[in-house]
């Protein structure tokens, strides 16, 4: 979620959707994403919509939000009229959602499944910061429902944590997984970040090393980007930390690929690696092959049947709006059949799965060829799937296939 908003159109103040927005809604998989807008520190790579302050303005603290986002489910209801609409994902990400309490997160589900009903087997996943949660809270939220918990470990290593402002003691990210899994949790996920400024490769390596003696069901490793407006950039702009280097970042991302594969751990996405398939993110998964999906809380994304829109972003305006019963929703488009086939290219080319090759235009199918032969591209049956090489070079790989 970048912090600045994009321009759009106009959204009604009931948030009805335009017509043929429902069309076949609840027939295709339906998720949600909940927001929670608070954390303790901020980062100072992250650029999420967060804040650091318990009491935000009237009617926005902690310890009223789960009120004013199930104000949002119950919208929701209402907006999507009387369809069945079986969920079956729901996503906590933040922000740090596990600073609410396991009673605030699960009367946030459980309103979400009065008014929806949450599919059978249905992925309920909450991120979490290693210092957030214990095992009661574990405990306490596996009981209320939850199946999948996110732990936000980024390194194992004292001084990359500190240029990244972690909070946590490193020793605390094996335990918090050990009472994930005493309390219950099948999919338990780790997030690494790989580039920080200072990070050796050996250091890389130990985190992936201790990370995979947690034995996880899924890891998501993502490149250090330096986000415009963070902190980190105004140190890098000032030359205190130098910008991540692009050889490094591929050494780095060689060398996880080739340890979670070893340990058994298969990429299904390019930054998304899982023990098999059942412990593939199944929510991320639904953005990524265009599902529909309500975002709640101040500035979350939704997108249902082509139409994606994005709530205001600060959370006294989006309280401010639930409480004069209006829609939180700041503005929206209408994503026509060519930008849903380019974000189809974009997306489904960093997944295992692949693209299928009817989605190309004649321009694309020409150049499939060349990609292939340069070993960017492989095909598996009708499907177009990176290359290891290919998943480092996906721009050009991109560039190749869109006007
Ligand atoms: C927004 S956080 C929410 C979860 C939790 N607060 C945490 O930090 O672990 C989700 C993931 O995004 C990652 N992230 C945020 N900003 C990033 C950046 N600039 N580059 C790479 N990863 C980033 C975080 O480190 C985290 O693993
Ligand atoms: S804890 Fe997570 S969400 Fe909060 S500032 Fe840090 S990276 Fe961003």
């Amino acid at each position: 979620m970048p912090s600045a908003l994009p321009a759009g159109d106009p959204v009604p103040e009931d948030g009805a959707l335009p017509e043929g927005a429902l069309d076949g809604v609840g027939e295709r998989p339906f998720g949600f994403y909940v927001h929670v807008p608070f954390c303790t520190v901020r980062c100072g790579y992250c650029d999420f919509n967060t804040y650091t302050a318990d009491e935000l303005g009237p009617g926005a603290s902690r310890a009223t939000y789960a009120e004013t986002a199930i104000e949002e489910v119950r919208r929701a209801r209402r907006v999507l009229g009387d369809a069945d609409v079986p969920v079956s994902t729901v996503f906590f990400g933040g922000g740090t959602p596990t600073l609410l309490s396991p009673s605030d997160l699960g009367s946030i589900l459980r309103a979400i499944d009065d008014e929806f009903g949450l599919a059978p087997g249905a992925e309920v996943t909450t991120e979490s910061n290693p210092d957030s949660v214990d095992a009661t809270a574990l405990d306490a939220l596996r009981a209320r429902g939850f199946t999948r918990v996110s732990f936000g470990m980024q390194s194992a290593v004292p001084h990359v944590l500190a240029v990244l402002d972690r909070t946590h003691d490193p020793v605390r990210v094996p335990r918090v997984v050990e009472w994930a899994r005493a309390a219950g949790f099948d999919q338990v996920s780790l997030d690494l970040i790989y580039g920080t400024p200072g990070e050796s490769l050996a250091d890389w390596e130990t985190s992936v090393e201790v990370a995979l003696a947690c034995a996880p069901d899924h890891v998501s490793a993502y490149s250090l980007i330096v986000e415009e407006g963070t902190a980190l950039a105004r140190r890098v702009k000032r030359g205190e930390l130098p910008m991540p280097d692009e050889d490094d970042l591929a050494d780095k991302y060689l060398l996880v690929d080739e340890r979670l594969h070893g340990a058994g751990l298969e990429w299904y996405e390019v930054s998304n690696w899982a023990r098999d398939g059942s412990s593939r993110c199944r929510h991320n998964l639904l953005y990524w092959t265009g599902g529909d999906w309500w975002g709640v809380g101040p500035g979350a994304h939704s997108h249902v049947g082509g139409v994606r829109w994005w709530n205001v972003k600060h959370p006294v305006a989006y309280a401010d709006r639930l409480a004069a019963d209006r829609s939180p929703a700041h503005a929206r488009e209408l994503l026509d059949d060519e930008t849903r086939r380019v974000e189809r290219v974009l997306l489904e080319l960093r997944l295992r799965d692949g693209l299928p090759r009817g989605v190309l235009d004649d321009r694309g199918r020409a150049a499939v060829p060349g990609l292939v032969a340069r070993g960017l591209l492989t095909e598996a049956g009708d499907r177009l799937v990176p290359s290891r090489t290919g998943r480092l070079l996906a721009d050009a790989i991109v560039r190749d296939l869109l006007p």
